[in-house]
């Protein structure tokens, strides 16, 4: 078995090599290319880098020949994952090394990998079947390339749409992103523990990341306890019941307690009480910000003790870290066997994924394992099923032969924005943009592309100009606007991580530039392409048709032309609320009572368009609610019916909703929360029946003592096609 083989290994390990197995470094050629493009005084001051000043690749290099590093993270190719392989043969007793990166959504960060749209996407499909099948694709390709475990899903509950990273994230519900998460994580890891054809994923970022103060990445997040444990803590529960072999600290600190000294957080809830039997790795650096930011220790050797105690397993990324945890155990602080935990965890992930039998990847098979048909037609799939049409007077969807010329601009039109965060720049071939795929679709008509510039990009009065008469010549203009989420292009990067917003309105000159367009009188169409909610409140009001297309992915551009022609019929709806200005935050559907009691002096109260929403080019219409047993007790489960018709003129695919509202209960709680979902197709005239299942269980709380009970008393279930009142029917029952 494989503890015994873990146990054979560690008796042969000395302390040093033993906590190396906790050392991360980040990839080689990663390091080189800081040394070449940054000057001497860049690189020491580089600290958001992580690089070391008098660290270089080669001694790295060396460093693994000797056994004293246990894990990568940041390489992005397959000779380098091989390369490192065979240094680490070199060293004593041969460990193979763990490679990590950031696979989330697709293996992006490696040139020719799958692009699948970006995980908010994934979430507008309220699919997760096709979740879990991109998890085990993309399992499949970072195997390929020598990548063993990915850093993700991240599963932080997303709700103030300042923070850059909410694209990373399934949204705002607890729900649908608890079983995103889980989903992926078996579509990563597979469903045993035999991790040899898979790679074992990450559940982060623990806890409450995407709450912090005023959405800046990495401030504080002050959390009540019955927040956390209603709404951000339930992903990581069930992650790790689900089995998730790893997980990572969050940057912040939690109500005074950085998450990297968090001993509550790691230990007593993560291990003891949710059963987490993986390892935990800190985020970059993270632990040196113990004392560097958040000033809870005053040394990093003090730093390294608290976090260990706290339950870290792992540190991403440099050099200090060995050499002071090899002294604080020998000074008799940390036990060995604390260590020996720590190593034990790790090893048998390298164990579970076959590495001790071969480390290496064939570099002759890899271009056949990546980017394949299947893989592609999965992203385009997802990309289908994830855009959101907000808006339709009727404009869509476009006849194929009623424009002869079609103007496509905007700086999101015509390149590979529309990837999103976590990619490297792909090959053109790969990637489809919006002007590629209108093209393609209607490729009798004359489709001219007017380059608009980046995100940031101060526009001339000329530009404005020429954009108002290039609409007037044309017979309609598709303009993309939104975000860019590309770490390639950081200098017009406007989301993602670490680029967090104080609004919500579109960045620099692209609310002047459809200003301009609709001043042509022609049909404007936008469409959005961003990682988070964006309050395009005018727009909404202006143009007479709206989609949210997110980041799409590599095939993004071919799914959203064939939507805005009419050869797919829309069907993503909303994971998250989009608020009208940056003064609704936090605008979430699932607020409590007394959230809306009074109203703002000038702006409407209400969200710009509510979570779960989303159109179709047909019309679906619910009735017959019915509840079989109106009365629920222990151990009972309800079953809920409604039948669906589709009204319209064409198929079409609904995600219905069901939702609950417990009526008087001892704690406050949410007008509605949700509790089941389904996608399903309907023919045109077509009608079908819905079950949905919800247990007696699932109507619990957190009482005054936090205690999870189900308290008697009346309940409405509602059910719908979004979250707004306008779409949903009702009916009561109880519990005893
Ligand atoms: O996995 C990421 C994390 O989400 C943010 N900081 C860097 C890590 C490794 O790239």
């Amino acid at each position: 078995p494989i503890e015994d083989r873990v146990d054979n290994l560690l008796n042969k390990m000395t302390l040093e090599e033993k906590v190396a197995q906790m050392a991360q470094f980040v990839g080689l050629e990663h390091m080189k290319k800081a040394e070449q493009n940054l000057s001497a005084e860049e690189l020491a001051n580089n600290d958001a880098q992580g690089f070391y000043e008098n660290l270089h690749s080669s001694e790295v290099a060396q460093m693994v020949r000797e056994g004293k590093i246990g894990s990568f993270l940041h390489v992005t190719t397959i000779e380098e994952a091989n390369h490192l392989q065979e240094l680490a043969q070199e060293s004593r007793l041969q460990i193979p090394l763990l490679i990590g990166i950031d696979a989330i959504h697709g293996n992006g960060l490696n040139r020719g990998a799958t692009v699948y749209p970006s995980p908010i996407s994934l979430a507008s499909t309220w699919d997760t079947t096709l979740v879990k099948t991109i998890g085990r694709q993309t399992a499949k390709e970072m195997r390929a390339m020598g990548a063993q475990w990915t850093f993700s899903p991240n599963i932080e509950v997303a709700r103030d749409p300042r923070w850059g990273r909410v694209g990373e994230t399934f949204g705002e519900d607890p729900k649908l992103v608890s079983d995103f998460g889980v989903k992926l994580i078996q579509g990563l890891q597979g469903t045993d523990s035999d991790f040899t054809d898979n790679v074992i994923a990450n559940a982060k970022h623990a806890i409450g990341g995407g709450e912090s103060v005023n959405g800046l990445n990495a401030a504080p997040a002050d959390i009540s306890d019955h927040s956390l444990r209603e709404v951000f803590l339930p992903p990581f529960k069930a992650a790790i019941e689900a089995g998730v072999y790893t997980a990572m600290a969050s940057h912040n600190e939690i109500n005074g307690v950085p998450a990297h000294a968090n001993k509550w957080l790691l230990e007593n809830l993560f291990r003891e009480e949710y059963g987490f039997n993986g390892f935990v790795v800190s985020d970059w650096m993270d632990i040196e910000r113990l004392k560097d930011l958040h000033r809870v220790a005053p040394t990093y050797k003090d730093a390294f003790r608290q976090t260990i105690e706290a339950g870290m397993d792992m540190h991403m990324h440099g050099p200090g870290f060995t050499p002071k945890v090899v002294e604080l155990v020998e000074e008799g602080v940390i036990s060995e066997e604390r260590i020996n935990k720590s190593a034990r965890r790790i090893l048998e992930a390298k164990f579970r994924l076959g590495l001790f039998e071969d480390p290496f990847v064939d570099e002759d098979q890899f271009e056949n394992a990546i980017f394949t048909d299947q893989h592609q037609e999965t992203a385009l799939e997802a990309a289908h099923e994830s855009i959101v049409l907000l808006k339709n007077d009727g404009l869509l969807p476009l006849g194929k032969n009623k424009y002869d010329n079609i103007l496509v601009t905007g700086p999101n039109a015509n390149n590979q924005s529309i990837l999103g965060d976590w990619v490297l720049e792909q090959p053109e071939d790969n990637i489809t943009t919006v002007f590629e795929g209108i093209r393609k679709v209607v490729p009798e008509a004359n489709v001219e592309f007017l380059e608009y510039g980046h995100i940031k990009s101060k526009l001339s009065e000329n530009k404005f100009e020429e954009a108002r008469q290039k609409a007037a010549k044309a017979d309609l203009t598709v303009a993309v606007v939104g975000e860019n989420s590309l770490r390639y292009q950081y200098r017009w990067k406007t989301s993602g991580e670490n680029r967090d917003a104080s609004t919500v309105k579109l960045h620099g000159d692209q609310l002047r530039y459809i200003k301009e367009l609709k001043k042509s009188g022609k049909p404007v169409v936008v469409v959005l392409v961003n990682g988070r909610p964006l309050g395009v409140e005018w727009i909404s009001e202006n143009v007479p048709a709206l989609i949210e297309a997110w980041e799409p992915g590599a095939k993004g551009g071919q799914a959203l032309a064939e939507i805005l022609f009419g050869e797919v019929n829309p069907s993503g709806k909303l994971p998250i609320t989009f608020p009208r200005n940056v003064g609704q935050i936090m605008q979430v559907y699932n607020h409590k009572p007394s959230q809306y009691f009074h109203h703002y002096v000038l702006d409407e109260t209400g969200p710009l368009f509510h979570f779960g929403y989303g159109l179709s080019y047909t019309t679906f219409e619910y009735s017959d609610l019915s509840i079989a047993d109106a009365t629920l007790e222990k151990g009972d489960t309800l079953e809920v019916s409604v039948d669906i018709t589709n009204t319209g003129n064409r198929k079409g695919q609904e995600i219905a909703q069901l939702y609950i509202q417990d009526k008087y209960a001892s704690v406050t709680q949410p007008v509605k929360e949700l509790k089941g979902y389904q996608r399903l197709t309907l023919e045109k005239g077509e009608a079908k029946t819905v079950t949905f299942t919800i247990s007696y269980d699932d109507l619990g709380l957190f009482d005054r003592n936090l205690n999870y009970v189900v308290e008697p008393g009346e309940f409405s279930l509602m059910v719908g096609g979004s979250s707004r009142d306008e779409d949903l029917i009702q009916k009561t029952f109880n519990t005893k």
